[in-house]
């Protein structure tokens, strides 16, 4: 009977055949343990001499690290596996002879792991982290179906900018200028105009000169937005999806999280409704905290998110910053035109912005001034202006990053560790 490592539960002191790779080993004169891996789990296989043919148990004791092979044997509970289950090994076929694998259980600096990353990815840390990202994207799908929500994909290749026009990647299209896209944001306002409540997942691209633990140049974002939704609902859409995908990553990836020694306490704290405060609120906080220098009007680092966010046990809401520093699609707040209505989510334990969000501009004349103060005229944005010419309505919408909600959620360091193959400022191998 062929199986895989993650349906052994099914086979209980059965005989089973599996494909597999030989992550690490042990052995003696007289046992052998294999530590195999096949994408689906670890198991480890157990080759005692006397019950194997000496063909079967030589090939055991020279097989080398990345070796490809058939293992049969007898499904038995282990309880001091994390996986619970261990094989004997009846057989074992050789199917490719690894020579020499780069990755050896020793360890090894970042920038060795990153040039081997194509190989990297067999880890049972990167394992551990793959699985928790696909158990957010599994989760963001089930959450907005249940919502309602229509996923909707919007282009690649784009003619107009979301995000500010510093940190395009250029591209020719034919005979004209195009560029990757920054944020799916406008086309998923036409989209919400069509559909009411709708979300995209897809890559996006930055080019950022930005080299931290928090920055990528490709990196994928789900991003919302809801017809006939106010700024402060949107929020409550915000604080129950983040809380869904916490919960389901604590409900559905134990074993993950075991492996990467996270807290998991941490995570269960991760329940709606979030705490809410002002950038005026957050600059006073600051200036309490010790940064004299922070002045009202400016952007917040790495450094400021971290130090408001130690004030709070769950993410915390920024609301209302000053409408220079925060994108032209942006609505201004009725009751104080110098803020808009915006928040970003901003993670606990040092994780940063995890959410940029807010309710937009949906008079006509209001964004055409807006388009004249950031120099975006031209035919590439009509559209968008159309938007607000038939039916105009209050809508609202946000961006989560996937890799920074993948670090956080996995408790790793950096997100070049949360996606199969980093894009970062440098590197594009592999
Ligand atoms: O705050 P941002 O720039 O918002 C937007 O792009 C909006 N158009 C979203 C929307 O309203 N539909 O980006 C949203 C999120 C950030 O909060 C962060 O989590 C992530 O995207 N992000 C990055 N993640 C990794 N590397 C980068 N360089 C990132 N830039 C933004
Ligand atoms: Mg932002």
């Amino acid at each position: 009977m062929k199986t895989t490592i993650s349906k052994v539960n099914e086979h209980l002191n059965e005989e089973v055949k599996m494909g597999a790779w030989l992550s690490n080993k042990r052995s003696s004169g007289k046992i052998a343990f294999l530590q195999l891996r096949d994408g689906t789990g670890f198991i480890q296989g157990v080759v005692v001499k006397a019950a194997v043919s000496e063909e079967v148990f030589n090939l055991a004791k020279s097989l080398t690290q990345e070796s490809s092979v058939y293992v049969t044997g007898t499904i038995v509970e282990d309880t001091r596996s994390p996986f619970g289950y261990e094989m004997q090994v009846t057989d074992l076929e050789l199917i490719h002879e690894s020579v020499d694998f780069p990755i050896t259980p020793k360890e090894h600096g970042t920038e060795f792991l990153m040039d081997h990353r194509h190989l990297w990815l067999r880890s049972k840390r990167q394992h551990a982290v793959m699985k928790i990202r696909n158990e957010i994207i599994r989760a963001t799908y089930e959450f907005y179906n249940k919502e309602g929500f229509i996923k909707i994909d919007p282009p690649i290749l784009t003619g107009s900018a979301a995000e500010g026009t510093t940190e395009l990647f250029h591209t020719q299209y034919f005979d004209e200028e195009a560029y990757l896209s920054q944020s799916g944001q406008l086309y998923m306002e036409a989209a919400a105009m069509a559909f009411g409540k709708v979300f995209s997942f897809g890559p996006t691209f930055r080019a950022e000169k930005s080299k931290t633990r928090r920055h990528l140049i490709e990196f994928w974002m789900i991003e919302p937005e809801m017809a006939f939704m106010e700024h402060e609902e949107s929020l409550q859409v915000q604080e129950q999806y983040v809380s869904y995908l916490a919960q389901s990553v604590v409900e559905n990836c134990a074993l993950e999280l075991d492996i990467l020694e996270r807290d998991v306490d941490k995570l269960k704290q991760i329940q709606a409704p979030f705490p809410r405060i002002t950038y005026d609120e957050a600059v006073e906080l600051l200036k309490d905290k010790g940064f004299d220098d922070i002045e009202w009007g400016e952007d917040f680092g790495s450094p400021h998110e971290t130090a408001i966010a130690e004030s709070f046990d769950k993410p915390v809401f920024i609301t209302h910053y000053p409408k220079d520093i925060k994108a032209f699609y942006m609505k201004p707040d009725p009751t104080n035109e110098a803020v808009v209505l915006c928040a970003d989510l901003i993670a606990p334990e040092g994780y940063g912005e995890i959410i940029g969000g807010s309710q937009r501009i949906d008079d006509l004349d209001l964004m055409k001034q807006r388009y004249e103060e950031h120099n975006l005229s031209g035919d590439a944005y009509q559209w968008y202006l159309e938007l607000r010419q038939y039916g105009s309505v209050p809508h609202a919408g946000f961006g989560l990053g996937l890799e920074r909600t993948v670090a956080w959620f996995s408790g790793v360091e950096h997100v070049r560790e949360t996606i199969p193959f980093p894009r970062l400022l440098n590197r594009l191998y592999p």
